[in-house]
């Protein structure tokens, strides 16, 4: 079910993904420019797709990586947080979007509960969301506590993201979903999680709802490309949840979201449009049926057209 990279196909892959990587201190992915100042990389783009129709329109105005997120369970199956979201409804949705993706890297989320079971059954259960939801890589909650998971699913030849930062499976320990990386503490803690996730072998990183400032030096510090949502502008990506974007989540929205347009609306004024239509006798019209056959009509009794 997988899609084969072919080089020049424009197909993005992991290495591609890495190569993305704006300059870092540690100078790994410095490549300089002839003016001698490091080169500007285009920067990622990442967006949620949960079904076919969505995830091909995102996939044809060509964002680089789709996440097949645990977001789901609050944007689409109706739950107050992620936590209810289980394997079986992410490899659910992978595959949706995995017919329907040809150019983007097709991430898809560990979700809560799939790697909190010993290392063997979180492998397991990411080797599912590769060998049957057909992802080319998974994404991973928490910093620190995920070493050796990470470095357990590299070894099983999984490319992983890591996530850290504001980490909405951790909802109930965090005691709601807040800005992380506050205090100079929490801060120096957001950055031992990035830099663990890349230590442990992770090829990107999703810095979720963190003060820019902690953003910018988490992304100069590492070495893989820092992918952020609610991080500022400083990260190598950016990743929004689709719904968000286009206006079909409904109440308050988080202030790094930026509506691009307003489906909502349009979604409720066709339907009401249609109602108002039927009730009304305006559809469908003549030109909207179908007919018989002219030879039929002498045979047939048939109404008067509208
Ligand atoms: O589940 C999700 O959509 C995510 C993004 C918000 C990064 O994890």
């Amino acid at each position: 079910m997988s899609v084969v990279p072919r080089a020049g196909s424009g197909k993005v892959t992991v290495p591609e993904i890495l190569s993305r990587k704006s300059y870092s201190r540690s100078g790994f992915s410095e490549t300089k420019h002839l003016s001698g100042f490091p080169e500007a990389k285009q920067k990622i783009t990442c967006l949620t797709a949960y079904d076919y129709p969505t995830a091909r329109l995102v996939d044809e105005a060509g964002v680089d990586i789709i996440l097949v997120g645990d977001s789901l369970g609050m944007v689409v199956l109706g739950y107050d947080n992620t936590l209810p979201v289980t394997i079986d409804d992410i490899l659910y949705h992978t595959r949706a979007v995995r017919r329907a993706t040809r150019h983007a890297l097709l991430l898809a989320d560990m979700p809560f509960g799939s790697f909190h079971v010993s290392l063997d059954d979180s492998v397991r259960n990411a080797l599912r969301l590769v060998k049957e939801g057909g992802a080319e890589a998974v994404k991973v909650e928490g910093g620190e506590r995920r070493i050796e998971l990470i470095a357990r699913l590299v070894e099983a030849e999984i490319p992983v993201v890591g996530h850290v930062g504001l980490t909405p499976q951790s909802v109930n320990a965090l005691g709601g979903f807040h800005v992380q990386g506050k205090t100079e503490d929490a801060a120096r803690q957001v950055e031992r999680d990035a830099r663990a996730v890349e230590a442990a072998g992770a090829f990107a990183v999703v810095l979720e709802s963190m003060p820019r400032e902690v953003a910018a030096r988490i992304t100069e510090t590492l070495r893989i490309p820092t992918i952020g949502i609610g991080a500022g502008p400083d990260c190598d990506g950016q990743v929004l949840v689709l719904h968000d974007l286009v206006g079909l989540t409904a109440g308050h929205a988080p202030k790094f979201v930026r509506r691009y347009a307003d489906l909502s609306s349009e979604i409720s004024r066709a339907v009401s449009n249609f109602c108002a239509d039927v009730r009304g006798g305006k559809f469908p019209s003549d030109a909207e049926s179908y007919h018989s056959p002219a030879e039929l009509h002498e045979h047939l009794p048939t109404r008067e057209r509208t």
